[in-house]
Protein backbone atom coordinates (compact mmCIF):
# COMPACT_ATOMS: atom_id res chain seq x y z
CA UNK A 1 0.00 0.00 0.00
CA UNK A 2 1.31 3.84 -0.73
CA UNK A 3 2.47 5.76 2.14
CA UNK A 4 -0.10 7.98 4.12
CA UNK A 5 -0.30 11.46 2.26
CA UNK A 6 0.48 14.37 3.75
CA UNK A 7 0.29 17.86 3.80
CA UNK A 8 4.33 18.49 3.67
CA UNK A 9 3.90 16.24 0.98
CA UNK A 10 1.76 18.49 -0.89
CA UNK A 11 3.39 21.77 -0.07
CA UNK A 12 6.31 20.63 -1.85
CA UNK A 13 4.61 19.24 -5.20
CA UNK A 14 5.12 22.17 -7.33
CA UNK A 15 7.76 19.25 -9.38
CA UNK A 16 6.55 15.77 -10.80
CA UNK A 17 3.43 14.34 -11.13
CA UNK A 18 0.16 16.84 -10.89
CA UNK A 19 -1.71 16.40 -8.06
CA UNK A 20 -5.29 14.62 -7.66
CA UNK A 21 -7.90 16.13 -5.30
CA UNK A 22 -11.22 14.69 -5.67
CA UNK A 23 -14.06 15.35 -3.29
CA UNK A 24 -16.13 12.95 -1.62
CA UNK A 25 -19.00 13.17 1.41
CA UNK A 26 -18.97 9.58 3.19
CA UNK A 27 -17.15 6.62 3.56
CA UNK A 28 -17.92 4.25 0.18
CA UNK A 29 -16.62 7.94 -1.71
CA UNK A 30 -13.78 7.74 -0.07
CA UNK A 31 -12.62 4.15 -0.05
CA UNK A 32 -13.80 4.84 -3.98
CA UNK A 33 -11.40 8.28 -4.21
CA UNK A 34 -8.38 6.36 -2.21
CA UNK A 35 -8.34 2.71 -4.23
CA UNK A 36 -8.24 5.16 -7.39
CA UNK A 37 -5.09 6.29 -6.37
CA UNK A 38 -6.32 10.08 -5.15
CA UNK A 39 -3.70 12.34 -3.36
CA UNK A 40 -6.20 14.67 -1.74
CA UNK A 41 -9.87 13.90 -0.46
CA UNK A 42 -11.70 17.40 -0.15
CA UNK A 43 -14.81 17.19 2.06
CA UNK A 44 -16.26 20.05 0.08
CA UNK A 45 -18.92 22.16 1.02
CA UNK A 46 -20.41 21.70 -2.77
CA UNK A 47 -22.09 18.17 -0.36
CA UNK A 48 -24.80 21.10 -0.15
CA UNK A 49 -25.94 21.02 -3.32
CA UNK A 50 -24.60 17.13 -4.73
CA UNK A 51 -25.58 15.40 -1.74
CA UNK A 52 -27.71 18.23 0.86
CA UNK A 53 -30.22 19.14 -2.07
CA UNK A 54 -29.53 22.94 -1.53
CA UNK A 55 -29.23 25.08 -4.52
CA UNK A 56 -25.76 26.71 -3.62
CA UNK A 57 -23.30 26.45 -0.59
CA UNK A 58 -24.44 28.80 1.63
CA UNK A 59 -26.89 26.90 3.72
CA UNK A 60 -24.14 24.37 4.71
CA UNK A 61 -23.36 24.39 8.25
CA UNK A 62 -20.43 23.22 10.57
CA UNK A 63 -22.42 20.75 12.08
CA UNK A 64 -22.82 19.23 8.60
CA UNK A 65 -19.47 19.65 7.35
CA UNK A 66 -18.48 17.53 10.83
CA UNK A 67 -21.26 14.72 9.55
CA UNK A 68 -19.41 14.36 6.68
CA UNK A 69 -15.57 14.55 7.16
CA UNK A 70 -16.43 12.23 10.03
CA UNK A 71 -17.52 9.41 7.48
CA UNK A 72 -15.33 10.12 5.30
CA UNK A 73 -12.11 9.55 7.61
CA UNK A 74 -14.01 6.27 9.03
CA UNK A 75 -12.85 5.45 5.63
CA UNK A 76 -9.23 5.47 7.56
CA UNK A 77 -7.95 6.43 3.77
CA UNK A 78 -4.57 7.34 2.58
CA UNK A 79 -5.34 10.21 0.77
CA UNK A 80 -5.35 13.67 2.89
CA UNK A 81 -8.31 14.70 3.95
CA UNK A 82 -9.23 17.88 3.78
CA UNK A 83 -12.10 19.94 4.84
CA UNK A 84 -14.14 23.03 3.84
CA UNK A 85 -14.76 25.59 6.70
CA UNK A 86 -18.56 26.66 5.29
CA UNK A 87 -20.02 29.88 4.86
CA UNK A 88 -19.55 32.27 7.67
CA UNK A 89 -17.47 29.39 10.27
CA UNK A 90 -14.42 31.90 9.30
CA UNK A 91 -15.84 35.59 8.42
CA UNK A 92 -16.31 37.22 12.31
CA UNK A 93 -12.50 36.76 12.62
CA UNK A 94 -9.72 34.36 14.11
CA UNK A 95 -11.12 33.25 16.83
CA UNK A 96 -14.18 31.68 15.55
CA UNK A 97 -12.21 30.44 12.77
CA UNK A 98 -9.97 28.61 14.55
CA UNK A 99 -12.45 27.18 16.66
CA UNK A 100 -14.83 26.07 13.92
CA UNK A 101 -11.32 24.53 12.12
CA UNK A 102 -10.87 22.52 15.28
CA UNK A 103 -14.09 21.05 14.88
CA UNK A 104 -12.81 19.94 11.65
CA UNK A 105 -9.64 18.21 12.55
CA UNK A 106 -11.44 16.48 15.87
CA UNK A 107 -13.60 14.71 13.24
CA UNK A 108 -10.65 13.79 11.45
CA UNK A 109 -9.80 16.15 9.11
CA UNK A 110 -5.50 17.06 8.26
CA UNK A 111 -6.60 20.64 6.98
CA UNK A 112 -8.94 22.88 6.13
CA UNK A 113 -10.03 24.99 3.13
CA UNK A 114 -11.52 28.74 2.99
CA UNK A 115 -11.79 31.03 0.32
CA UNK A 116 -11.21 34.27 -0.12
CA UNK A 117 -7.90 36.52 -1.25
CA UNK A 118 -5.29 38.99 1.25
CA UNK A 119 -8.50 39.89 3.29
CA UNK A 120 -8.16 36.24 4.79
CA UNK A 121 -4.44 36.77 5.50
CA UNK A 122 -5.44 37.33 9.81
CA UNK A 123 -7.54 34.42 9.99
CA UNK A 124 -4.90 31.86 7.74
CA UNK A 125 -2.26 32.86 10.19
CA UNK A 126 -3.77 32.01 13.42
CA UNK A 127 -5.03 28.72 11.40
CA UNK A 128 -1.38 28.46 10.89
CA UNK A 129 -0.76 29.22 14.69
CA UNK A 130 -2.96 27.11 15.81
CA UNK A 131 -1.30 24.36 14.13
CA UNK A 132 -4.03 23.59 11.46
CA UNK A 133 -2.94 23.28 8.34
CA UNK A 134 -4.99 25.65 5.68
CA UNK A 135 -5.67 25.48 1.90
CA UNK A 136 -6.79 28.60 -0.06
CA UNK A 137 -9.27 28.80 -2.47
CA UNK A 138 -9.77 32.04 -5.22
CA UNK A 139 -11.04 33.00 -8.04
CA UNK A 140 -14.81 32.18 -8.43
CA UNK A 141 -15.56 31.33 -4.83
CA UNK A 142 -19.13 29.51 -4.49
CA UNK A 143 -19.69 31.28 -0.75
CA UNK A 144 -19.27 34.57 -2.42
CA UNK A 145 -22.17 33.33 -4.53
CA UNK A 146 -24.62 36.88 -4.38
CA UNK A 147 -21.34 39.47 -4.46
CA UNK A 148 -20.06 37.49 -7.84
CA UNK A 149 -23.57 37.95 -9.05
CA UNK A 150 -23.32 34.03 -10.47
CA UNK A 151 -21.46 32.01 -11.03
CA UNK A 152 -19.16 33.85 -12.78
CA UNK A 153 -15.91 33.60 -14.58
CA UNK A 154 -13.14 35.49 -12.46
CA UNK A 155 -10.03 37.42 -13.24
CA UNK A 156 -10.67 38.17 -17.16
CA UNK A 157 -9.93 42.07 -16.90
CA UNK A 158 -6.45 42.96 -15.95
CA UNK A 159 -7.06 44.82 -12.77
CA UNK A 160 -8.69 41.49 -11.39
CA UNK A 161 -5.90 39.35 -12.86
CA UNK A 162 -3.51 41.32 -11.12
CA UNK A 163 -5.78 41.20 -7.09
CA UNK A 164 -5.64 37.48 -8.06
CA UNK A 165 -1.71 36.79 -8.27
CA UNK A 166 -1.02 39.30 -5.26
CA UNK A 167 -3.78 37.60 -3.33
CA UNK A 168 -2.62 34.30 -3.98
CA UNK A 169 1.12 35.30 -3.09
CA UNK A 170 -0.67 36.48 0.37
CA UNK A 171 -1.76 33.81 1.43
CA UNK A 172 1.29 31.39 0.19
CA UNK A 173 3.00 33.91 2.67
CA UNK A 174 0.59 33.74 5.48
CA UNK A 175 1.20 29.93 5.54
CA UNK A 176 -1.31 28.03 2.80
CA UNK A 177 0.17 24.86 2.18
CA UNK A 178 -1.65 24.52 -1.77
CA UNK A 179 -4.39 27.18 -3.21
CA UNK A 180 -7.40 25.78 -5.04
CA UNK A 181 -7.87 28.19 -8.43
CA UNK A 182 -11.36 27.86 -9.55
CA UNK A 183 -13.27 29.27 -12.29
CA UNK A 184 -10.56 31.88 -13.84
CA UNK A 185 -8.60 31.83 -17.22
CA UNK A 186 -5.82 29.47 -18.00
CA UNK A 187 -3.65 32.27 -18.56
CA UNK A 188 -4.16 33.81 -15.11
CA UNK A 189 -3.91 30.59 -13.50
CA UNK A 190 -0.43 29.77 -14.87
CA UNK A 191 0.54 33.63 -13.77
CA UNK A 192 -0.48 32.53 -10.34
CA UNK A 193 1.11 28.99 -10.28
CA UNK A 194 4.49 30.73 -12.00
CA UNK A 195 4.21 33.17 -8.58
CA UNK A 196 3.72 30.93 -5.81
CA UNK A 197 5.84 28.71 -3.90
CA UNK A 198 3.05 26.26 -2.97
CA UNK A 199 1.15 24.16 -5.40
CA UNK A 200 -2.09 25.29 -7.77
CA UNK A 201 -5.04 22.96 -7.51
CA UNK A 202 -7.02 23.91 -10.57
CA UNK A 203 -11.06 23.48 -11.13
CA UNK A 204 -12.44 25.56 -14.56
CA UNK A 205 -8.46 26.98 -14.42
CA UNK A 206 -6.87 25.43 -16.98
CA UNK A 207 -4.10 23.03 -17.17
CA UNK A 208 -1.52 24.83 -16.26
CA UNK A 209 -1.94 24.25 -12.21
CA UNK A 210 0.17 22.02 -10.34
CA UNK A 211 -3.03 19.74 -10.06
CA UNK A 212 -6.93 19.51 -10.54
CA UNK A 213 -10.03 19.36 -8.76
CA UNK A 214 -13.38 17.51 -9.71
CA UNK A 215 -16.13 16.84 -7.95
CA UNK A 216 -17.35 13.29 -7.33
CA UNK A 217 -20.09 12.92 -8.47
CA UNK A 218 -19.68 14.90 -11.56
CA UNK A 219 -16.60 12.72 -12.55
CA UNK A 220 -18.82 9.85 -12.02
CA UNK A 221 -22.02 11.46 -13.65
CA UNK A 222 -24.19 11.34 -10.55
CA UNK A 223 -24.94 14.76 -10.80
CA UNK A 224 -26.36 14.59 -14.82
CA UNK A 225 -28.50 18.08 -14.31
CA UNK A 226 -25.65 20.56 -15.54
CA UNK A 227 -22.60 19.60 -17.38
CA UNK A 228 -19.93 22.75 -16.53
CA UNK A 229 -17.30 23.49 -19.67
CA UNK A 230 -14.24 22.30 -16.65
CA UNK A 231 -16.32 18.79 -16.27
CA UNK A 232 -14.69 15.69 -17.72
CA UNK A 233 -17.44 13.08 -16.90
CA UNK A 234 -15.52 9.60 -17.09
CA UNK A 235 -18.72 7.33 -16.10
CA UNK A 236 -22.95 8.02 -16.00
CA UNK A 237 -23.76 6.05 -13.40
CA UNK A 238 -26.78 8.13 -12.53
CA UNK A 239 -28.06 6.49 -16.10
CA UNK A 240 -26.60 3.13 -14.55
CA UNK A 241 -28.51 3.31 -11.10
CA UNK A 242 -32.30 4.81 -12.66
CA UNK A 243 -31.70 1.49 -14.92
CA UNK A 244 -30.55 -1.06 -12.32
CA UNK A 245 -33.39 0.39 -9.45
CA UNK A 246 -35.89 -0.01 -12.93
CA UNK A 247 -34.76 -3.36 -13.47
CA UNK A 248 -35.28 -4.38 -9.78
CA UNK A 249 -39.02 -2.96 -10.16
CA UNK A 250 -39.75 -5.12 -12.99
CA UNK A 251 -38.17 -8.23 -11.33
CA UNK A 252 -40.59 -7.46 -8.02
CA UNK A 253 -43.53 -6.55 -10.38
CA UNK A 254 -43.06 -9.82 -12.53
CA UNK A 255 -42.22 -11.52 -9.63
CA UNK A 256 -39.00 -12.95 -11.08
CA UNK A 257 -36.96 -11.53 -7.90
CA UNK A 258 -36.33 -13.13 -5.30
CA UNK A 259 -35.83 -16.51 -6.50
CA UNK A 260 -35.55 -19.75 -4.41
CA UNK A 261 -32.00 -19.33 -4.37
CA UNK A 262 -32.18 -15.73 -2.93
CA UNK A 263 -34.54 -16.63 -0.40
CA UNK A 264 -33.83 -18.62 3.06
CA UNK A 265 -35.70 -21.98 3.81
CA UNK A 266 -36.71 -24.63 6.20
CA UNK A 267 -35.40 -27.38 7.01
CA UNK A 268 -37.01 -30.60 6.00
CA UNK A 269 -38.14 -31.50 9.08
CA UNK A 270 -39.41 -28.42 9.98
CA UNK A 271 -41.04 -27.80 6.92
CA UNK A 272 -42.54 -31.37 6.81
CA UNK A 273 -44.29 -30.95 10.60
CA UNK A 274 -45.65 -27.20 9.04
CA UNK A 275 -47.61 -29.42 6.47
CA UNK A 276 -45.11 -27.86 3.77
CA UNK A 277 -44.02 -29.20 0.62
CA UNK A 278 -40.73 -28.58 -0.95
CA UNK A 279 -42.74 -28.30 -4.56
CA UNK A 280 -44.20 -25.33 -2.89
CA UNK A 281 -42.90 -22.27 -4.26
CA UNK A 282 -44.80 -20.05 -1.61
CA UNK A 283 -45.85 -21.15 1.58
CA UNK A 284 -49.63 -20.44 2.46
O1 LIG B 1 -16.69 22.39 -2.32
C1 LIG B 1 -16.01 21.97 -3.26
O2 LIG B 1 -16.28 20.91 -3.83
C2 LIG B 1 -14.89 22.77 -3.72
C3 LIG B 1 -14.22 22.37 -4.98
C4 LIG B 1 -15.06 22.75 -6.14
C5 LIG B 1 -12.86 22.92 -5.10
O3 LIG B 1 -14.55 23.73 -3.09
Amino acid sequence: MAQHATVPAVRTRKEGPPLVMITAYDAPGARIADEAGADIILVGDSVGMVVLGYDDTLHVTLDDMVHHVAAVARARPRALVVADLPWLTYHLGPYDAVRNAAALVRAGAQAVKLEGGAKRVPVVEALVDAEIPVMGHLGLTPQSLHVMGGYRVQGQQQEDARALVDGAAALAAAGCFALVLEGIPAEVARLVTQAIPVPTIGIGAGPDCDGQVLVFHDVLGLEDRVLPRFVRRYASLKADAVAAVAAFGADVRNRTFPTTQESYHLGDATAAALGITRSESRPA
